[in-house]
């Protein structure tokens, strides 16, 4: 039974989205650890983190069985070009955000997004570079 479609992708899609946000969490809780000194208890959320991202891992490679393009393109051209077309997308979210937040009256958080933002472009350029290089090298 193909995976394509049902239920079952959908949650996958989602449990993805639990695992990244986790191991995000763990790596940013092992930093917190560090300022406070609790060397162990870091390298301990550290290695969590890794556990968190092979979910993940998993987690996605049914997503590409289920031809869900969350899970890149299946080579490496297409996973380029699908994280080119992440970054852009990033980037276009995070200046709406910081639109809204002056808007709100939100300056620190508006600049943290332009800057944000601003990163993603310089990706897009960066992953566009390595993208043609692919191109020329073969
Ligand atoms: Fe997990």
């Amino acid at each position: 039974m193909s995976l394509e479609g049902t239920p079952t992708a959908a949650n996958i899609r989602e449990a993805f989205a639990r695992e990244a946000q986790a191991a995000l969490r763990s790596l940013y809780f092992a930093r917190r650890a560090d300022v406070e000194g609790h060397a162990d208890v870091a390298a301990y959320l550290r290695a969590l983190a890794d556990g968190e991202a092979g979910h993940g891992f998993g987690h996605l490679e049914f997503l590409e069985e289920a031809a869900d393009p969350l899970a890149g393109a299946g080579d490496t051209r297409g996973n380029l070009d699908s994280a080119i077309a992440e970054a852009e997308a990033n980037a276009a979210a995070y200046e709406a955000h910081a639109t809204a937040a002056r808007k709100g009256r939100l300056p620190d958080v508006a600049e943290w997004f332009e800057s944000v933002a601003a990163a993603e472009h310089a990706h897009v350029v960066q992953l566009t570079r390595v993208r043609r290089a692919l191109d020329e090298h073969e």
